[in-house]
């Protein structure tokens, strides 16, 4: 039988890598795009590239979302039947720094593959999946699902929002098979250094082992849905292989504070938190040494306060429900972050 082939956009970030290995495993030829950079931005994927003169299923491009011109023939040369776009500057609080960049890239990036799919004759081939996020519902009240209101607060979230709507288009205007999954915060041991799981796990465990001896956060009381990406780029297949095109929120329906994951993550480690203080002045004491501190800088200038999805529609249509709960997430980022 001939194989699927895939084209990922963000091929090398976290959920790029664990989506190519799942494809890969359920034998799909699978193409990523990435970015030319230069230092080498390759680890996540570096284990399943095989030198260009063997026998491959794994292939990889230059280009970017900013660049039409490669996008076109980088989808004209490879035909895929099915399209992930994963590609974004996909942090919320750089995004009030690099607006027009993020709009750019996440909104007008999508476009632009949307557009070439059409434009190279590709409507009933290629079936297409955007990344979107549960940062659209914004200010919205939990817990969000499909039908809540988007609220985005953020330039990011605006940028995710015109990519959500310009899928539905093309899928309305077109006849595309384009999905919009609505991701909830979703982490692992190859989570970006900058977000904050990632920055709590790798904090602590450089205190307990002495090799640092403060975290610096942000605004602690932030509530967020986390589970684990290796699940979520479960639900993102899915999607593109049900019979009918549909936009679905995934997520775990559980909520915790950035102040109880750290807490969470001490406990794993083994060590005592106390809490003293409040607003910039609270701190987090581990015996008698403050280790955490709150600094103003890692606040945003609008914040998204509380996300918790519903994700019953995937769960009934997708049969998706996620393997890990947070402490299984937390246990999997400390085993890999303490023996690195
Ligand atoms: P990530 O680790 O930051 O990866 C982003 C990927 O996009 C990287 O491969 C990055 O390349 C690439 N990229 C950035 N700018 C680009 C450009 N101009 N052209 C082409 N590629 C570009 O993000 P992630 O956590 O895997 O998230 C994947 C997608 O899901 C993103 O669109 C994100 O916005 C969305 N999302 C994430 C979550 C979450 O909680 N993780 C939740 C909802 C939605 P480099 O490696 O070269 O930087
Ligand atoms: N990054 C960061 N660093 N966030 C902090 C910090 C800190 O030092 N201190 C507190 N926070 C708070 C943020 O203000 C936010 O409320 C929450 O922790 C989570 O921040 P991030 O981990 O940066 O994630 P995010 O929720 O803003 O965005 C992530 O999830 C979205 C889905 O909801 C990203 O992956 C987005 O790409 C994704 O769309």
């Amino acid at each position: 039988m001939k194989k699927k082939i895939a084209l990922i956009y963000g091929v090398t970030g976290q959920d790029g890598a664990y989506l190519a290995k799942l494809l890969i495993n359920k034998n799909y030829i699978v193409h990523g795009v990435k970015r030319r950079s230069s230092s080498l931005n390759t680890s996540r994927i570096d284990d399943i590239y095989r030198d260009p003169h063997e026998e491959r299923n794994f292939y990889l491009h230059y280009g970017d979302l900013s660049d039409s011109l490669s996008i076109l023939k980088t989808i004209k040369k490879i035909q895929p039947d099915e399209i992930y776009n994963l590609g974004a500057q996909s942090h919320v609080g750089v995004s009030f720094e690099v607006p027009e960049y993020t709009a750019n890239v996440d909104a007008i990036g999508t476009l632009r593959i949307l557009d070439s799919i059409k434009t190279l004759g590709l409507e009933k081939k290629t079936k297409y999946y955007q990344a979107g996020t549960s940062e659209m519902f914004g200010a919205t009240k939990p817990p969000q699902n499909e039908k809540s209101i988007f609220y985005p607060r953020s330039p990011y979230a605006v940028a995710k929002l015109y990519a959500h709507w310009i899928t539905i288009n093309y899928r309305e205007a077109y006849d595309i098979f384009a999905c919009n999954g609505i991701l909830f915060n979703h982490e692992s041991p190859i989570r970006g250094e900058t977000f904050v799981t990632k920055k709590i796990v790798s904090g602590l465990c450089a205190i307990v082992k002495k090799k640092n001896s403060k975290l610096y956060l942000g605004n602690i009381y932030a509530k967020r849905d986390w589970g684990h990406a290796k699940d979520y780029v479960v639900a993102m297949w899915k999607m593109l292989n049900k019979k009918k095109p549909k936009d679905y929120v995934i997520a775990t329906g559980k909520q915790y504070s950035v102040k109880t994951f750290v807490n969470l993550v001490a406990k794993e480690l083994n060590i005592r938190i106390i809490w003293k203080g409040s607003g910039l002045n609270e701190k987090g004491y581990w015996g008698n040494k403050s280790i955490i501190e709150i600094d103003k800088r890692y606040f945003r200038p609008t914040e998204v306060n509380s996300l918790k999805g519903n994700a019953q529609l995937a769960r009934k249509e997708l049969k998706w429900k996620p393997k890990y709960n947070i402490t299984a997430l937390i246990k999997e980022m400390i085993k890999a972050d303490f023996n690195s």
